[in-house]
């Protein structure tokens, strides 16, 4: 018998050996040290306790949502004019201004309400995460591939999370939790439009768009601001899938979109993206009939082209799951000169979230991880903390000095840009209020009827299969606001469930409401 505690590589096996986080050659790794080969087994045994008890913390928190994703990398190469007028007229992102000039990307796509290992296949917006590595340090465009959200403002974020997660009793995703929130929130009427037509399920993370959903500024040399909206549209092309597709793949592969992206990039197919933007005058528009800051709102693009600013190719898969996507963060916060928020109420409370979760899911030192570092030279007094790797220390100041202002030789404040002053400025009285011009269901109107006859079949058989699993008040309120949403949706669903436009006139608007003068007018013809 061969006695393998003694077993050492053999002669001419010329791999690495394998030793301990100690640097402790390990001699056997089959066997645990143990007082006589049938046992107990010792606590002084390092190699063993080591190893167990690296792995029992092998796992850190998923992403409270977006938990399943897929990263890769490339670059962003960027236009710098249209036609005869340079990019910087509106910006002086340096990462825009040249006609070429290339930056770093890495990007990572996901579902938002599954876990790590859920389906790929899910009905579930997806997101469309950009980190640009520029020469200014990081910026983050944080978006998702469906132009608008359900709210729009951060206060709700975590209930209509929690409607769209499992039960917290059955742990089933319930259409009766869903369509409750939905139902009492009118402002989701225009994303549900989205999310329950085919587009809800794109095909693919190559064949889908991007938008950064919220309002952002643009700031050019001279200080002054432009809003914007950005897109990201495939050169693959849209592609998107039925349930019945969807459950077809579903069948066999719970990973295919992360499963086609990493292939594609693999074979050299290299995905590519343009990415374009929407701008409008910073300040009021009393002319609009939404709100521009209002993210269940699209900004009409006869109004506002969207027009190209570069584009990016996807051409390297990573080398490690977790530290790679499991460990990259993003953040609306993380912006560069020449790029700003606007007052859009879900921005700042997602720029808090981001971070703050980031702290807690990876730890507080997880910008020195490689995938979060920024190309550029960071020099912070921010030391200490869980996991510190390196300390920022800038060679030739002085080691001693960690704190600013100091005449010994620490780090200095940069200069300023020459002018910091962005936007309109403000004042009001402090409140809790909604906006008020919320327009829930104009939009959400135009949406459906721009849909193709197959699509808005779709559309409707999904309403009806899920709805038919709700409780009869979720069922009438979601086909009163159809009703308001455009007629035949409100007629087609509601014949689906056996409810008449007569059975649902008695429900007044809701007071988390605000009708417009054409949903009063709707309302009237419907009683
Ligand atoms: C991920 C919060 C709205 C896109 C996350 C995460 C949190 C969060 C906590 C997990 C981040 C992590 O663990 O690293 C919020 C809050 C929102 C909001 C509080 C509203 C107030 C949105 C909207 C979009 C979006 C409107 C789309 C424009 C994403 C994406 C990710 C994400 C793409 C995944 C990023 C990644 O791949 O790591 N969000 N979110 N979120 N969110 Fe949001």
């Amino acid at each position: 018998m061969t006695d393998v505690s003694s077993k050492g590589p053999e002669p001419g096996d010329d791999r690495a050996v394998l030793t301990t986080r100690q640097g402790h050659p390990v001699y056997d790794n089959q066997n645990q040290r143990t007082v006589g080969a049938r046992g107990p087994a010792t606590l002084e045994n390092y190699q063993f306790l080591e190893k167990i008890s690296h792995f029992d913390r092998e796992r850190i928190p998923e992403r409270v949502v977006h938990a399943r994703g897929a990263l890769s990398y490339g670059y962003f190469e960027a236009y710098g004019a249209w036609g005869e007028e340079p990019i910087a007229t509106y910006t002086r992102a340096k990462l825009f201004s040249e006609k070429g000039k290339r930056t770093d990307v890495a990007v990572r796509f996901s579902s938002v309400i599954g876990g790590r290992d859920s389906a790929e296949t899910a009905r579930d917006p997806r997101g469309f995460a950009v980190k640009f590595y520029t020469e200014d340090g990081n910026w983050d465009l944080v978006g998702n591939n469906l132009a608008v959200f359900f709210i729009r403002d951060a206060i709700k974020f975590p209930d209509v999370i929690h409607s769209l997660k499992p039960d917290p009793v059955t742990f089933r995703q319930e259409p009766n939790r869903i369509f409750d929130f939905m139902s009492q929130t009118p402002e989701t009427m225009h994303m549900l439009m989205n999310l329950f037509s085919p587009r809800g399920i794109p095909a693919d993370y190559r064949h889908m768009q991007g938008f950064g959903v919220n309002t952002y500024r643009w700031v050019n040399a001279a200080g002054e601001s432009v809003l914007v909206k950005y897109h990201w549209i495939p050169s693959q092309g849209v592609r998107s899938m039925t349930d019945e597709d969807a459950a077809n793949i579903q069948a066999y592969e719970l990973g295919h979109a992360t499963k086609d992206l990493y292939e594609a990039i693999e074979n050299g197919d290299y995905p590519e993206w343009e990415l374009r933007v929407q701008m409008m005058a910073d300040g009021e528009h009393p002319e609009l009939d939404f709100d521009p800051l209002d993210d269940t709102k699209t900004w009409p693009e006869n109004d506002f082209p969207a027009k190209p600013v570069g584009r990016m190719v996807l051409n390297r898969n990573v080398e490690n799951q977790f530290a790679e996507n499991e460990q990259i963060a993003f953040g609306t916060g993380v912006l560069v000169d020449g790029l700003e928020f606007s007052d859009d109420k879900m921005l700042v409370g997602r720029t808090f979230s981001y971070s703050d979760t980031q702290r807690y899911r990876v730890g507080p030192n997880y910008l020195q991880l490689p995938v979060n570092q920024p190309r550029t030279r960071v020099g912070t007094n921010q030391r200490d903390g869980q996991m510190e790797y390196s300390v920022d220390h800038v060679p030739g100041t002085n080691p001693h000095v960690n704190y600013e202002p100091s005449i010994h030789g620490g780090l200095r404040e940069a200069e300023a840009p020459q002018t910091d002053d962005v936007g309109p400025e403000i004042s009001g009285r402090l409140t809790r209020r909604r906006i008020p011009l919320t327009q829930d269901y104009k939009q959400a109107g135009q949406r459906y009827l721009l849909m193709e006859d197959w699509e808005r079949d779709d559309l409707v058989a999904n309403f009806v299969t899920l709805l038919g699993q709700c409780e009869r008040d979720v069922q009438e309120r979601m086909v009163w606001h159809f009703f308001l949403v455009e007629d035949e949706l409100g007629e087609r669903v509601g014949e689906g469930l056996g409810i008449k436009a007569s059975d649902v006139t008695h429900l007044e608007p809701l007071q988390s409401q605000t009708l417009s003068e054409e949903d009063q007018q709707r309302l009237a013809n419907l009683g």
